[in-house]
């Protein structure tokens, strides 16, 4: 036989023992199509209609097996570089998704200068993200902390590495995502996952605040005083200010404000030049997003470096009018409050709080 007939025996066995060979059992290495892809879309019921609507990207709508996959990514020490920490180690539940710090610490022990936020309501902030608004959406701000020194400290190829290995998160990607084979697993997807997953933390009626609104329920006397200060409802009592920049229903209306946590008399001298390191423009030099004050009971320490402890100290910051500088807000004068005042606006802060948010099972770590 000449050397093309050998191999074209060859070939001919090599094909009957494929065809005859026993079925395949399990996929090729890799492959996730055995594994069903039927997306079940998600609308949130927001259930206040004071609220707006919740926006989502077209590229990204919300599906149960996206939301759950979100979930567990968000609680896995799997995305830090010594597997020690998770996004939820900054952001848990019991502190309305901060870690009541003033600052937060990294897996490396080094502390960063910000204070982190709460994510209560996150999908609905809708003018950028953290403290200065650096980034836009939600899909890419899940991008930062992995690689962040300070903050999870690992590579993204690191992090695609273990999950593509893992027995959990394939099938999971499968679900959410539609993927052919695990090779498909990319940090964008991980991204928009965790995105889905904090879109649905919302807070919209589990407070007194909102029970109030609804007619259920009643402010106390010291409450009331509270609301009429906040919101400026009663020309007998002094005017808080507090609405302009934190309005109902969010209690953030998400703008850029000094509200003279430093002195400056140079535009520059700011600890954290904020938002204006972010736009260049020294007029926004010393401006904060304005967070939000639901759940604030559980979210001290306050500002975006943790330097007041307690919602006195908050108080008696407004009260005073703040540290002068060029970009203070024209809203921030001193206030001429009393102790029964002070103590009354605490109380009506207090009336934002919704526990159920923080014990709501379907925020919880799934592990
Ligand atoms: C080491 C602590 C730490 C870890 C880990 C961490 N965060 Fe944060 N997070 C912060 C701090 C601090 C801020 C505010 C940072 C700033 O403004 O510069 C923040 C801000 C945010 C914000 C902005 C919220 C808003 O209203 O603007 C989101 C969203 C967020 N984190 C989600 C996540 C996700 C998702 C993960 C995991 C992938 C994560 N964080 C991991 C500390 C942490
Ligand atoms: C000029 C706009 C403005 C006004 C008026 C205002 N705030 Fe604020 N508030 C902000 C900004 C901006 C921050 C974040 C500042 C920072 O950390 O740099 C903030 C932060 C806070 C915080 C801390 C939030 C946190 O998560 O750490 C509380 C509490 C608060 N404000 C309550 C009030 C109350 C009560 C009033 C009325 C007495 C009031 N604010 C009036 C803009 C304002």
């Amino acid at each position: 036989m000449n050397k093309i007939g050998i191999v074209f025996l060859c070939s001919f066995v090599i094909m009957l023992a494929a065809c005859c060979k026993e079925p395949v059992i399990g996929p090729e290495e890799g492959n996730l199509i055995d594994i069903s892809y039927d997306p079940v879309l998600v609308t949130i019921d927001v259930d206040n209609l004071t609220f707006p609507v919740l926006e989502q990207p077209v590229d990204n709508l919300m599906t149960e097996a996206g939301i759950d996959l979100g979930r567990h990514l968000f609680y896995d020490p799997i995305l830090s570089g010594d597997l020690s920490m998770s996004c939820s180690s900054c952001h848990l539940p019991s502190g309305s998704f901060t870690d009541n710090r003033a600052v937060s610490t990294g897996i490396d022990g080094i502390a960063g200068t910000r204070s982190s936020m709460s994510l209560l309501n996150v999908g609905f902030n809708y003018r950028g993200l953290f403290w200065d608004g650096r980034v836009q959406t939600l899909e890419e701000q899940a991008l930062l902390p992995i690689e962040d020194p300070i903050e999870l400290h690992t590579s993204w190829m690191e992090v695609i590495s273990r999950l593509q290995e893992s027995d959990l998160y394939p099938e999971k990607f499968r679900k959410a995502f539609g993927i052919e084979n695990k090779s498909e697993i990319t940090a964008d997807l991980a991204a928009k996952a965790m995105a889905q997953f904090q879109r649905t933390l919302i807070s919209s009626t589990g407070s007194k605040f909102d029970r109030v609104t609804l007619g259920l329920d009643a402010f106390t006397d010291e409450e009331d005083m509270g609301f009429l200060m906040f919101f400026e409802l009663d020309p007998e009592l002094p005017d808080a200010q507090c609405w302009h920049c934190h309005d109902r229903p969010l209690f953030t209306g998400n703008s850029y404000e000094n509200n003279g946590l430093d002195f400056d008399t140079t535009y520059v001298s700011f600890a954290d030049l904020g938002y204006g390191a972010i736009t260049g423009i020294k007029g926004d030099n010393g401006k904060f997003r304005t967070p939000t004050l639901r759940n604030i009971e559980y979210t001290a320490p306050y500002m975006h470096d943790g330097r007041f402890n307690t919602l006195e100290e908050v108080i008696d910051h407004y009260a005073s009018g703040g540290h002068y500088s060029h970009t203070r807000s024209p809203l921030m004068d001193s206030i001429n409050l009393n102790a029964t005042q002070k103590e009354a606006l605490i109380s009506f802060l207090k009336t934002l709080s919704d526990q159920s948010f923080n014990e709501n099972p379907s925020f919880s770590s799934p592990f």
